[in-house]
């Protein structure tokens, strides 16, 4: 019964962004096209890159990095973390930004500043939408790679930023992240730690807003892992990832491990195919990049992986692969498809 109630809110608070929102331009798709434009249910492109879905009270949640139209990755186009909510994994409706760059009276959000990567968790402890994103500072390029934290106590926000920190316990702190939720609720922070490009792990503090202690190399992770995206499966924990070359696509890699700390298991590049739209095949992951894994809900064993095709001179541009995962043993195998639909998980 509560579940159904919280079900209902959800849905209900999607029901007036319809109702308020411009419904005489509303389109309806019944696919993913991945590669394609992807419009939001009012006609204007998604911009939500980098990013993670979530799950919540009977509806689907993206947020994404809000890429500012005409601008280059180089001239900062980066404007903050927008999100969209849906029912059904294809149409979208905007909910709007949930935290903006554009503040010059905070210094760590202003629009010099480079953000990557959002993704949101939440604490069923303190109730919070936990929202964190890669940083780096004004003026100071790559050097030193910052995790900013932001909270909000709904998922469509206000989020208010908390602060940001170096994880890794390195100096220069660390660039490609993921949080990835065990099941007893523990959240971990596994990233590439700068300079060296260890791959490490570390776990957060109950609250989630800061890592707890050390962090430990994952044994069996190849060096220079970028673009981490984890799930657990049975007594499994799945990673799926891509090598280091900037904004250029490379393979995509994936292990797995019976412990988040490894020893990992590698495999090799799991996806297949070519991609029409640009030519490209699985030896550069269709011009993409992995973001996340996002699980179907109630279905058992439906995951989607979603990856962006980065455009870093019209990051605006940058498209949105979305695939089904099939498993062998504790393999995951992506093939592409032009068109596809939840039914795909019913074979
Ligand atoms: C690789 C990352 O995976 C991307 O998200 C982006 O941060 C680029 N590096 C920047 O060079």
């Amino acid at each position: 019964m509560a579940k159904r109630t919280a079900r209902n809110t959800g849905v209900l608070l999607l029901m007036v962004v319809c109702i308020s929102g411009t419904q005489a331009a509303a389109q309806h798709q019944d696919a993913i096209t991945p590669g394609q434009v992807w419009n939001d249910v009012t006609g204007n492109p998604i911009n939500a890159h980098g990013g993670c879905v979530l799950f919540y009270q009977g509806l689907y949640y993206w947020y994404g990095e809000h890429k500012i139209e005409g601008l280059s990755e180089t001239t900062h186009a980066d404007g903050g973390v927008h999100c969209y909510a849906s029912q059904d994994l294809v149409n979208w409706h905007d909910m709007g930004m949930m935290i903006r760059l554009d503040r010059p009276e905070n210094e760590d959000l202003t629009h010099e500043c480079n953000s990557d990567r959002p993704k949101v968790v939440y604490n069923a402890t303190t109730r919070d939408f936990v929202l964190f994103f890669k940083l780096y500072l004004r003026g100071m390029k790559s050097q030193a790679g910052f995790v900013a934290v932001a909270t909000s106590a709904s998922p469509t926000g206000p989020f208010v930023y908390r602060h940001k920190f170096l994880g890794g316990n390195s100096p220069e702190g660390t660039g490609d992240f993921a949080m990835f939720k065990d099941d007893d609720g523990s959240l971990y922070h596994l990233a590439v730690r700068k300079p060296d490009k260890a791959f490490v792990i570390g776990k957060m503090r109950d609250d989630y807003l800061l890592p707890e202690g050390e962090y430990t190399v994952c044994e069996g992770v190849t060096p220079k892992t970028e673009a981490p995206a984890l799930i657990k499966r049975g007594d499994e924990y799945l990673m799926l990832a891509s090598g280091s070359s900037g904004w250029k696509p490379n393979a995509a890699r994936a292990f797995s491990a019976k412990s988040l700390q490894g020893p990992w298991t590698g495999y090799g590049n799991p996806v297949s195919g070519a991609n029409p739209n640009n030519g490209l095949g699985a030896d550069l992951t269709f011009g993409g990049q992995s973001n996340f894994i996002l699980g179907v809900e109630d279905r058992e064993d439906a995951y989607i992986a979603m990856f962006d095709v980065n455009k870093p001179e019209h990051p605006f541009e940058s498209g949105y692969i979305w695939l089904p995962i099939f498993f062998k043993g504790s393999e995951m195998h992506i093939s592409w498809q032009d068109s596809w639909d939840l039914r795909i998980f019913n074979k």
